[in-house]
């Protein structure tokens, strides 16, 4: 028996997208398989996530060419190296009650021969994809999310690349802000969890760390700030993730757009911050959004081989006919868990395990 699967990429971008398509691709395609496998597969691959299944015309060539791309060993080769994903993404959601377009999706997969789709996501494109499954239509998926807060799993892909970033750009901040005698506050994304925050900033040790999960007391942070004066310190960074809030505040938002999901688009915690502090304490104070720098640029190390190892499990998924859950990591192994876990919950940090709400930073007690 032959199968036809369908990969797709939806929501943000980040690194790792790529090596996991090339791996579901290498590893379906893989001739030495087939022998051992009772069904062989064909691979294609779908731009710009469901967007691409609903808006293309199969029975057009022109459009079919535009969202239709069939993939193999030689087209993905290289594609683990590159971060982004060359299928293209977008934050479409064919169940929007206020446009459903969920009979055009399945008009479509149906017309397409598709028998069964890895989707590729965060928590957003995996409902869809759970929500597929609930209709009799065979899908898995694959956790991406550079905020870390899928639940289900232990790890998403791009989390690791970011968290490198973020460091790596704070230790830029730190000459200009030593230079200068400044206090830089560096916002992290992070919608409602603080893990890229939390591992970002533990892991380039800055002074204060500000996470959703835990509303913060400005005065508190300026007393934390102004606890090191008369030191040998030149400089604070505090690291703060988007959605973090100041107590009795809501989360900092750009506009009042809202996304085809329902999000809003956060932002500007870091400009208040820094406002805040000169106005109360005279420290010269300075922001910074690291904004998309975090999802650009190649993946690391990690988040190679974790693209590897979940694009290998996603076609033995299908191998073994697991649909309607994803590949996850649990306990440092990877497994599998349902995607009907992942709808409508995230995981967020354990203020308690993970977080010194004395000191607004990682915890100073391990064990
Ligand atoms: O991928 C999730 C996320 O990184 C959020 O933390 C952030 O709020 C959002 O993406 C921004 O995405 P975009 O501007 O691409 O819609």
């Amino acid at each position: 028996m032959k199968m036809k699967i369908a990969v797709l990429t939806g929501g943000g971008d980040c690194p790792g997208l790529n090596g996991a398509i090339k791996w579901v691709t290498k590893s379906a395609l893989d001739p030495r398989m087939v022998a051992n496998r009772s069904l062989s597969f064909e691979v294609i691959g779908i731009t710009e996530g469901w967007k691409g299944i609903i808006e293309v015309d199969p029975d057009d060539q022109k459009s079919f060419a535009k969202y239709i791309k069939p993939l193999n060993e030689e087209i993905v080769r290289t594609w683990d190296r590159y971060g982004g994903t060359n299928l293209g993404t977008s934050r479409t959601n064919p169940f929007n009650p206020k446009n459903d377009r969920s009979g055009k999706l399945i008009e479509n997969i149906k017309k397409l021969g598709i028998d069964a789709i890895v989707a590729i996501g965060g928590e957003d494109t995996l409902g869809v994809a759970y929500k597929l499954h609930k209709l009799g239509i065979k899908t898995l998926g694959i956790p991406k999310t550079i905020d870390m807060d899928l639940a289900g799993t232990e790890y998403s892909l791009g989390f690791d690349t970011a968290v490198n970033i973020i460091m790596e750009e704070i230790d830029r901040l730190r000459t200009t802000a030593g230079s200068h005698s400044r206090i830089f506050v560096v916002e992290t994304m992070g919608r409602s969890a603080g893990w890229l925050a939390l591992r970002g900033g533990e892991s380039s040790g800055a002074y204060i760390i500000l996470i959703p999960e835990h509303p913060f007391d400005m005065n508190k942070v300026c007393d934390l700030l102004q606890e090191r004066q008369g030191r040998e310190i030149k400089y604070s960074i505090i690291v703060t993730a988007e959605g973090a809030k100041p107590l009795g505040q809501k989360e900092f938002v750009k506009d009042s757009n809202i996304d085809d999901f329902g999000h809003v688009s956060m932002g500007g915690i870091a400009a208040y911050i820094a406002n805040e502090i000169q106005k109360k304490t005279g420290l010269e104070s300075r922001h910074i959004i690291l904004s998309h720098l975090q999802r650009g640029g190649t993946p690391s190390a990690h988040d190679r081989l974790m693209a590897r190892w979940f694009g290998i499990a996603a076609v033995d998924m299908i191998v073994r006919g697991d649909f309607g859950r994803m590949v996850s990591l649990q306990r440092g192994d990877i497994a599998t868990a349902p995607l009907e876990g992942v709808i409508n919950k995230l995981q967020l940090v354990d203020v308690e395990k993970y977080y010194d709400t004395e000191r607004y930073n990682g915890r100073r007690t391990i064990l």
